[in-house]
């Protein structure tokens, strides 16, 4: 089977709180798009990366990197789930049902490409798919108001990340159903989840944060300086 890639980018970032969305911002001088799709673009088993962007936005267009002949840019919708939506069905032409696709946040920069490596490595011969993700660290509290009312058992708990990886049909009727159902879809995997199948976790070996808040750049910034 081929693999291909769906990179939500229509995120107006406004937990950042600024007036450039935040996939646009530079980090060491490269804007933040530019690492995350450097690093999907290095994988060659990625034969197309489909990159969904606002209609309003066109800030990707004055940025060389994404006329590689590899990227498709195409538009996002209101929410996440509909722009990684609409960027299955552009290749809807190409992906056939056991294809895998990868859908990364334009979000995580800091990827590692050894991580991409291991969870195409780890899923391969999966049915289903599933996600990078981190074990849970901290003592995860139940709260009701502010009073404590159980320690959740961590080991049964993980952080999830992207990319996230599954087959191409099944994810896109999963994602379908999900969104045509009202569901709440906050990742590729709980669309998978609802719909009544198994999905895996790959341990992410490296730092893969989300920039979220204005916080995280510096952040970034030193994970970005630890990787070159
Ligand atoms: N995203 C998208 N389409 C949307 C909303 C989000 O493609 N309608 C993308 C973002 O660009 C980002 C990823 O989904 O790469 C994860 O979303 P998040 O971190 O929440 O980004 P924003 O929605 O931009 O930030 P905020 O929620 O603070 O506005
Ligand atoms: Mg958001």
């Amino acid at each position: 089977s081929r693999f291909f890639a769906v990179v939500p980018a229509a995120g107006v970032g406004k937990r950042m709180g600024s007036d450039t969305p935040k996939q646009y911002l530079p980090l060491l001088g490269k804007t933040v798009i530019e690492y995350t799709l450097t690093t999907l673009l290095a994988e060659p088993l990625l034969e197309r990366i489909i990159v969904t962007t606002s209609p309003e936005d066109n800030r990707w267009r004055s940025l060389a990197l994404l006329s590689d002949p590899r990227i498709d840019v195409v538009a996002g919708g209101a929410e996440r789930c509909h722009s990684v939506l609409n960027g299955l069905q552009h290749l809807s032409s190409q992906a056939n049902k056991e294809d895998w696709v990868l859908v990364h946040d334009v979000a995580r920069p800091c990827i590692a490409g050894s991580d991409i490596k291991q969870l195409i490595a780890d899923l391969s011969s999966h049915a289903v798919g599933g996600i990078l993700a981190v074990p849970m660290s901290d003592t995860v509290k139940q709260v009701d108001g502010k009073t404590i009312t159980s320690t959740v058992d961590r080991s049964l708990l993980w952080r999830a990340q992207t990319p996230q990886m599954f087959r191409y049909q099944l994810l896109l009727e999963s994602l379908s159903a999900g969104i045509e159902q009202g569901l709440s879809i906050t990742d590729e995997a709980s669309a998978i989840e609802l719909a009544g199948y198994q999905a895996e976790v790959v341990e992410a070996m490296s730092a893969n944060i989300k920039i979220t808040r204005p916080e995280d750049l510096a952040l970034a910034e030193h994970y970005l300086k630890k990787e070159s």
